[in-house]
């Protein structure tokens, strides 16, 4: 079997071919750092399950936008979905094909719409009729006709965290399953619209397959409504979501995902006579665990109640901890022979929400280089300068070589656009 990208050399962590010391004494920390060997690995995980069979993936943008991160999935032939008129310049910039986008998103502007017409996207998730209203009008004043679906939504627990769970009724996501029908008739009788398929996206983190099953059970059950109506669905787009391992869950394997969701899919085809393209929408099970994020030890710093490592990435690199409560491992880079003890790992951000890790134990001291794993997905593409703190560099490896993806951030560029208050 050949070696993980992410594996040890004599306890060092290597990325691929490359020590992760060397990677930091180059490029500086904090540094986002991807394997372009583990990006490939999880793309075929998902087009090989779909290979003879009538599936397509669709890389969630939002995920990571990074273009050579997208441009190593383009290279592999995928579709992308996007949330923005700005991912979609990022997937034509990264050599994506704008007739393999999906559109999602529950606030599309416009300008979003007409970049996207023009460009020729595959496909509009629309999420509600004053965005239908909206895109029918564009539309007919380009003289297009818009491919539209709907995402409905299911009212299906996807027992994950709530920051993401979209699929339940308190949700700002998508239709509600009981309007569902009555809105596609609606759909369907606008002039520059063209009903193609239906969609839903029930959340993210998913570690089971039985919410993606009761949802596709919800959603057939619909389609056969619809069709009944006279209108047809050419695909079902059963969105993103799958779950990756950060601790201990125990997602369900990628191939055998996508084969159970296709079985369930093509079995109702069989038995109505009528097969459809499926559509998947994966962001983090394609990049999470691609990706880590290597930040230094500043200080250890005892504290009354517990000691905390204070390292240079905080929650501007790395929102996931403060904003979902996250876990990711967190490992020493090198092994040191010195007594582990019990720390919060924390940034040098002015919130006392600004941690990383919670009660690790970790031999170390000042100077160390940590590995935060699991970054890949959510991490860099969530950032921001909060401190005025320039955003990380990212670099994307691929054998012994190393790509800069991102050059660091400097702290005139943060602040190039903005101007004191004339004499
Ligand atoms: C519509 C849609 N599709 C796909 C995704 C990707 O989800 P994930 O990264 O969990 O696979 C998301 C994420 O929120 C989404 O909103």
């Amino acid at each position: 079997m050949t070696q993980p990208a992410f594996h040890r050399i004599d306890g060092t962590l290597y990325v691929e071919g490359v020590c992760a010391n060397d990677l930091a004494a180059q490029f500086g920390t904090p540094l986002y750092v991807y394997s372009r060997e583990a990006l490939t690995a999880a793309w075929h995980a998902y087009a090989d399950a779909c290979a003879g069979r009538r599936a397509s993936v669709h890389v969630a943008v939002k995920a990571n936008s990074n273009l050579a991160v997208l441009n190593v999935f383009a290279r592999l032939g995928a579709g992308f979905d996007i949330v923005s008129g700005g991912e979609l310049a990022r997937v034509l910039a990264a050599g994506g094909k704008a007739e393999n986008v999906v559109f999602s998103g529950v606030g599309k502007t416009a300008d979003d719409m007409r970049t996207a017409l023009e460009a020729g996207v595959k496909c509009f998730n629309v999420e509600s009729i004053p965005e239908l209203d909206r895109l029918n009008a564009v539309a007919g004043a380009l003289g297009k006709k818009a491919p539209v679906s709907l995402r409905v939504n299911p009212d299906v627990d996807p027992k994950t965290h709530p920051y993401i769970s979209t699929g339940l009724k308190a949700n700002k996501f998508g239709v509600a399953f009981d309007d569902a029908r009555a809105t596609y008739r609606t759909a369907a009788a606008m002039p520059h619209l063209e009903v193609v398929g239906i969609d839903c996206h029930i959340g993210s983190q998913i570690t089971e397959i039985a919410p993606y099953l009761d949802a596709i059970d919800k959603l057939l059950e619909l389609v056969d409504q619809i069709e009944a109506d006279g209108v047809q669905i050419h695909h079902i787009d059963v969105g993103g979501g799958l779950g990756i391992r950060y601790d201990d869950e125990t997602p369900p394997e990628i191939g055998a995902f996508v084969r159970t969701v296709l079985d369930r899919i093509e079995a109702h085809g069989a038995k109505t006579g009528r097969a459809r393209d499926v559509f998947f929408e994966p962001g983090r099970s394609l990049v999470g665990n691609a990706g880590v994020l290597l930040t230094r030890v500043e200080f250890l710093k005892p504290g009354a109640e517990k000691n905390f490592a204070i390292v240079d990435a905080a929650m501007n690199d790395l929102a996931r901890p403060a904003m979902y409560d996250a876990y990711h491992a967190i490992e020493p880079v090198a092994g040191r022979n010195v007594a582990a003890q019990t720390y919060d790992v924390v940034g040098p951000v002015c919130e006392s929400g600004d941690w990383l890790g919670r009660a690790r134990t970790l031999a170390i001291e000042p100077g160390d280089l940590l590995a935060i794993r699991s970054a890949g997905a959510y991490g860099f593409v969530m950032s921001s300068n909060y401190n005025t703190r320039p955003r990380a560099a990212e670099v994307l490896v691929d054998g012994t070589h190393v790509h800069v993806a991102r050059a660091r951030e400097t702290v005139a560029q943060l602040l190039a656009g903005e101007q004191i208050l004339p004499d």
